[in-house]
């Protein structure tokens, strides 16, 4: 049987409004979006399982996230000087459509996580298929990525990478801990569609879209 601990918070997911009798409830927590009232779970919850189960393989964790097929981005932002910050990533995923928002995630150990740690705003640039080069350099340490690259200011001077399939420039929402990772939310605020091929990204390789009659 599974435990679950909760750390944070008062009361655990509940669905049914009867549940809640006789419940103190923070009603900020209660969602307005959900079809059913729902209140938002606790912050952070553990689950102790008791079934043993071997560690899991790192490489096999890899591969097997791999076969997982994404799209590859660039996030920029302005480091606290105004200077342009880009990195490859393809954590990058829609997360709400109403407010619009969007979710990547950043290795707390990346050279520039204090960068994105205080921008307020980033822009995510989704990459065309012809622009592996562009996901190569900002995936490169100990360079100036943006040397010979052709980008224009977004919203507040936030860089928008030239040639890519499509941007969403957004707020900083909320940051949350996430393993060795950070995660951003981002709320878009502004968008372009640029009706080109996107880049791919599966197993450790770049790849074409192609798609197929549904
Ligand atoms: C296709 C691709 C996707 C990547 N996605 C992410 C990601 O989502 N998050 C991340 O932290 N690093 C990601 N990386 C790695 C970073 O781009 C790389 O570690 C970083 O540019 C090195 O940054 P640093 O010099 O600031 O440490 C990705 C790399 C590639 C090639």
């Amino acid at each position: 049987m599974l435990t679950n601990q909760i750390l944070q918070g008062q009361w655990g997911c509940c669905r049914a409004m009867g549940g809640l009798t006789g419940l103190m409830v923070d009603n900020s927590r209660l969602c307005q979006f959900a079809r059913t009232p729902y209140f938002f779970p606790p912050m952070t919850v553990t689950t102790d399982s008791p079934i043993e189960l071997p560690a899991l393989d790192p490489l096999e964790l890899r591969r097997c996230l791999g076969s997982f097929v994404t799209g590859v981005t660039v996030i920029t932002a302005l480091d606290a000087h105004g200077q342009p910050e880009g990195i490859t990533a393809n954590s990058f995923s829609s997360l709400s459509l109403d407010p619009p928002l969007i979710v990547w995630s950043l290795r707390l150990n990346a050279r520039s996580f204090l960068t994105y740690q205080n921008a307020m705003r980033f822009a995510v640039n989704i990459l065309a298929q012809d622009q592996i080069p562009v996901s190569n350099r900002f995936a490169s340490s100990g360079i100036n990525r943006f040397e010979g690259i052709d980008y224009q200011p977004g919203i507040a001077g936030v860089p928008l990478i030239a040639g890519c399939a499509s941007y969403l420039e957004c707020s900083l929402q909320s940051t949350h801990a996430g393993g060795d990772h950070l995660l951003f939310i981002g709320r878009v605020e502004r968008i372009q569609v640029m009706d080109k091929p996107p880049l791919a990204y599966s197993g450790g390789s770049y790849a074409k879209v192609a798609l197929m009659e549904s």
